[in-house]
């Protein structure tokens, strides 16, 4: 039940700290170190190539994966859109390993891909909220959100709940294989999840920032270099499908390629800078939309900000921060939603669970 949230996405945003720390407990072994099944370990560990196949916020967040497992368990990650993987299949590593990534475990799309590849004979692990749905019980293995019944159609908790677990996977897998990380991912979760906590208290400033920037706009473009390119594209989709407002997440240096033309006077355009080998290079590509007339919103990290930042989060490690950054924009979109009087929760032409292809 929503109890006194007026929309189950507010709802939602807001238990994402308890879903981190709910993660936390659920992956630990009785020695209180991440655990996950050693069975599924060992089939990413054995694989030469993962393929993640998901859709929409999904496949956001397996880009975010893609980027964690890479980093720390180095092994290859491929990410690729259910839809198109179907019709226009890449060429398969030796060994690949398949990972599905859904919220509901219910997404046609996927799921087709997941015959074809059971068919080939190829292992398959789906990360899914849903215990028991047809995802689950069509792979090999199963790896659970536990975030919640997720009700809004669009997906925040899902989103931050599957990045999280793909970090342990990440990082359980970097382990047995004897790779030394140099990070706690428990004890970084656990500070994502009281950055998220302080994030859900600044509502007001992202009630703010929608009004300000997106109550009569036509459109706005979302840009972000490295990881937060990733994040944007997520922004830019929860800003879309609620509010109905045109809105494009761009890589940083990608707009001037073309896009930039759509900058008019007052265009509203939203920054992420979380990533310090980066921080400066985005900062310039504001420079250019701003040359041009553009409404900047930067949203950057403690530690990396600047004076014209319009909004500064609470730092993480830099490996984690698309679990905090993306709170604002989940936000931001909720607000401008709400401000424009749309149906949050419903948005038209939209099912939460698409069943198909
Ligand atoms: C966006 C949204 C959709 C889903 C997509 C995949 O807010 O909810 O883009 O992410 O339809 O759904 P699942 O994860 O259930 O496979």
């Amino acid at each position: 039940e929503k109890g006194t949230y007026p929309y189950y996405m507010l709802k939602e945003i807001d238990e994402q700290p308890l879903v981190i720390r709910r993660l936390i407990e659920k992956y630990r072994n009785e020695q209180g170190e991440l655990a996950i099944d050693e069975d599924i370990v060992q089939a990413v560990n054995e694989a030469d190539r993962l393929y993640i196949v998901a859709c929409g916020t999904s496949y956001h967040a397996g880009l975010v994966g893609k980027q964690l497992i890479e980093n720390w368990a180095k092994i290859p990650v491929e990410v690729h859109i259910a839809s198109e993987f179907s019709y226009n299949m890449p060429l398969l590593s030796e060994k690949p390993l398949f990972i599905y990534i859904s919220q509901s475990g219910e997404t046609a799309d996927s799921r087709a891909v997941l015959v074809r590849t059971k068919e080939l004979g190829h292992k398959s692990l789906t990360i899914t909220n849903v215990p028991g749905s047809t995802l689950s019980r069509e792979a090999d293995y199963t790896l659970l959100l536990h975030a919640g019944p997720e009700i809004a159609v669009a997906s925040t908790k899902a989103y931050t709940a599957q990045i999280a677990v793909l970090a342990m996977l990440a990082s359980v897998a970097a382990k047995a294989k004897g790779i030394a990380l140099d990070v706690d991912v428990t004890k970084e979760l656990g500070i994502v999840a009281n950055a998220m906590e302080t994030l859900c208290d600044a509502k007001h400033e992202m009630e703010q920032i929608a009004r300000e920037y997106l109550a009569t706009t036509r459109n706005c473009f979302f840009i972000g270099r490295a990881v937060d390119y990733y994040v944007v594209l997520e922004g830019a989709l929860k800003l879309k499908e609620i509010s109905y407002i045109q809105a494009e997440g761009f890589a940083g240096g990608e707009l001037k390629h073309g896009t930039i033309a759509l900058i008019e006077n007052g265009t509203p355009v939203i920054a992420l800078a979380t990533q310090e080998h980066v921080n400066l290079s985005i900062r310039g590509n504001v420079k250019e939309v701003v040359a041009r007339g553009a409404n900047p919103c930067i949203i950057s990290m403690k530690g990396l900000d600047m004076e014209d930042d319009r909004f500064v989060i609470p730092a993480v490690h830099p490996m984690l921060t698309p679990l905090v950054s993306v709170v604002p924009l989940q936000l931001i979109a909720y607000y401008a939603a709400l401000h424009r009087g749309c149906d949050v929760d419903k948005p038209r032409n939209l099912a939460k669970s698409v069943t198909v292809e």
